[in-house]
């Protein structure tokens, strides 16, 4: 099976059922404790369930300038986004060795983490711009990633952390939340060699579903791992529970039985086009994936991305050898009304703008909020119908 990123076993943060853990929730009641942001709640997540192996816990500033600066730790890691406990006010853990991280997104905000503090930094306002400009590509505050990451504040808390629990992830989604050991172990269980990942964010529409069918066959994989984000989205995104819904059904109806599994990922979504496509390679690297789906404007939003940044970051700036997973490039896909499927745009000749139907997303948002459905070619009605009931619900 493909080896975890960085060659390294599998490093889940999570500390099962059994004595240390026993340990580490008495210990928690002792120590000075700190709120953590959503981000780093998630990024908490992620390091439990093992998906940002062979990562320890939080980054220190050394690491998080090479990261930013050319996606290296400082001891030579590949890397493309800082992994950071940020926070408007550390002055509470200041002097501790070891403190609890408590959730900011459960009542009560219950003991999340425990970590151990190498450093606490302030970071300069220079540094903290260079990062985001690296990472996000532009320091506009209109960008949703930018947005949030600059609300998390200066202080940076880094080192290793035990995780305690999986958020409410594991809860609100019983079936779905998957950490990357269990997902690495059910394809060990299914016998599939071969498997290719397909991060979204949405409903999966046609485009989607037909991209996930061209890689499986481009790539000749024994199975495809549909795998969804689960944590916070910007205003106007599909709920993780409608979109859970619509995309079983979806594999349901239309894929061939056992040839697709669906999982999900407690991350919220930054937003960051290329640097976080190579973020997401690594974690389906970790899950045990062999290839991953890179389409148009991947993770991308608004306009701050070229429609293909994503693809090429692997080409101009992910150093040969640095990823053991191989990326699926999807070239931009759409309905062909000439040959009545949906078709890889490049790959088909004599067809006119007017050949292909292309929704834009927000002319989707504003049918299905309407009671339209979008057209059969565009969304599959089983999956519109679930979506229209969605925004039925939600006035
Ligand atoms: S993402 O933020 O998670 O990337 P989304 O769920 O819309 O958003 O996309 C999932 C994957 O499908 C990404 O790899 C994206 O590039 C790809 N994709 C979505 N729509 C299209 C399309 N029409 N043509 C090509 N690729 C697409």
């Amino acid at each position: 099976m493909i080896a975890a990123h960085g060659s390294a076993p599998l490093n889940p943060r999570f500390v099962e059922e059994g004595a240390r853990r026993d340990e580490l929730r008495e210990e928690a009641a002792r120590l000075p404790s700190m709120l953590l942001s959503s981000a780093a709640a998630a990024n908490a997540v992620m390091l439990g369930a093992g998906y940002f192996s062979p990562l320890s816990g939080f980054m220190s500033l050394g690491d998080a300038l090479g990261v930013a600066e050319n996606m290296k730790t400082e001891s030579g890691l590949f890397w493309p986004i800082p992994v950071l406990n940020l926070s408007a006010d550390a002055a509470a853990v200041d002097g501790a060795e070891r403190i609890a991280l408590r959730d900011p997104n459960r009542p009560g905000h219950p003991v999340l983490a425990i970590q151990e503090v190498k450093s606490l930094t302030r970071i300069r306002d220079e540094e903290f711009d260079f990062i985001t400009a690296r990472v996000f590509g532009t320091r506009d505050e209109r960008h949703p990633g930018v947005q949030t990451f600059r609300g998390l504040g200066r202080s940076l808390v880094a080192g290793p952390v035990e995780v305690l629990d999986h958020s409410y992830f594991e809860e609100e989604f019983p079936h779905t939340f998957r950490t990357a050991a269990s997902i690495r172990k059910e394809i060990a269980d299914r016998g599939w060699r071969r498997v290719v990942a397909f991060q979204t964010r949405n409903p999966m529409h046609r485009a989607h579903e037909e991209l996930c069918k061209m890689a499986r066959d481009a790539t000749a994989a024994d199975g495809v791992l549909i795998h969804m984000l689960l944590g916070r989205l910007k205003e106007g995104d599909i709920p993780a529970s409608v979109r859970e819904t619509a995309i079983r059904r979806m594999v349901e109806l239309y894929f061939p039985p056992n040839s697709v599994m669906v999982a999900g990922y407690g991350f919220d979504m930054l937003y960051a086009g290329p640097r976080e496509a190579v973020l997401h390679a690594i974690f389906r690297q970790n899950a045990g994936c062999t290839h991953l789906i890179v389409g148009r404007d991947h993770a991308g939003v608004g306009d701050y991305y070229g429609p293909f940044d994503a693809q090429s970051i692997f080409d101009e700036d992910v150093p040969p050898g640095a990823l053991e997973i191989e990326i699926y490039r999807g070239d931009h896909t759409a309905w062909s009304r000439k040959l009545e499927r949906v078709v890889a745009m490049g790959s088909v000749e004599d067809h006119a703008p007017e050949d292909f139907i292309l929704l834009s997303g927000t002319r989707v948002r504003e049918m299905l909020s309407q009671g339209i459905a979008p057209p059969p070619e565009f969304t599959r009605p089983e999956i519109a119908s679930i979506l229209i009931e969605h925004y039925r619900q939600a006035g």
